[in-house]
C-alpha cells in the first residue's frame, strides 16, 4: 500500500484548490500493476468542483479500466487528521469500483485507516434498486 500512498502524494501539488486550498490526492491500484492518480479540481462555480477519487475513478475509466480491473485505492491530503470521501464520492465509488476493494485513507503523517468499498455508504442506491 505504501506504493500507492507515495503515488497520491507525489499528486497532491497538481490539486487544483484554488478556492478551499485543500489538497486531495487519490491513488488507484489496478490488476494489470498500473497506477492510476486523480487530484481535486475546482471551477469558480463552486458546485461544478470535482472531488479527487471521482477524478481518479473517471480518468482510469477514460483509459479504458473497468470495475474488474480496479485492486483498491489511497485517498490522501495535506491534514494530519483523517479525511474520509464525501456522499457523491461514495455514490460513485460504490458502483465504479468493486464492494470489497479496499479504500485507504492516509493522513500527512501516514497513519492509515483502511476501509471496504462497501462499509462506506452503508444501504447505498445502486443499479439493482432500478
Ligand atoms: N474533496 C475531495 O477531493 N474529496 C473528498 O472526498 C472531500 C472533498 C475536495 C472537494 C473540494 O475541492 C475540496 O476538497 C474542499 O471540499
Amino acid at each position: 500500500m505504501n506504493d500507492l500512498y507515495q503515488r497520491a502524494k507525489a499528486a497532491l501539488p497538481l490539486s487544483q484548490s484554488q478556492y478551499s486550498n485543500f489538497k486531495v490526492a487519490a491513488a488507484i491500484r489496478l490488476k494489470d500493476g498500473n497506477i492510476i492518480t486523480g487530484v481535486n479540481i475546482e471551477n469558480a462555480s463552486f458546485g461544478l468542483s470535482n472531488c479527487a477519487e471521482r477524478s481518479a475513478l473517471f480518468s482510469a475509466y477514460s483509459q479504458g479500466y473497468t470495475k474488474d480491473d480496479i485492486v483498491e485505492m489511497a485517498i490522501t491530503t495535506e491534514k494530519d487528521h483523517l479525511v474520509s470521501p464525501c456522499g457523491a464520492c461514495r455514490q460513485v465509488m460504490r458502483e465504479l469500483m468493486p464492494l470489497d476493494a479496499n479504500v485507504h485513507l492516509v493522513t500527512a503523517k501516514g497513519d492509515v485507516t483502511t476501509v471496504a468499498n462497501e462499509d462506506l455508504l452503508p444501504y447505498g442506491f445502486d443499479a439493482k434498486d432500478l
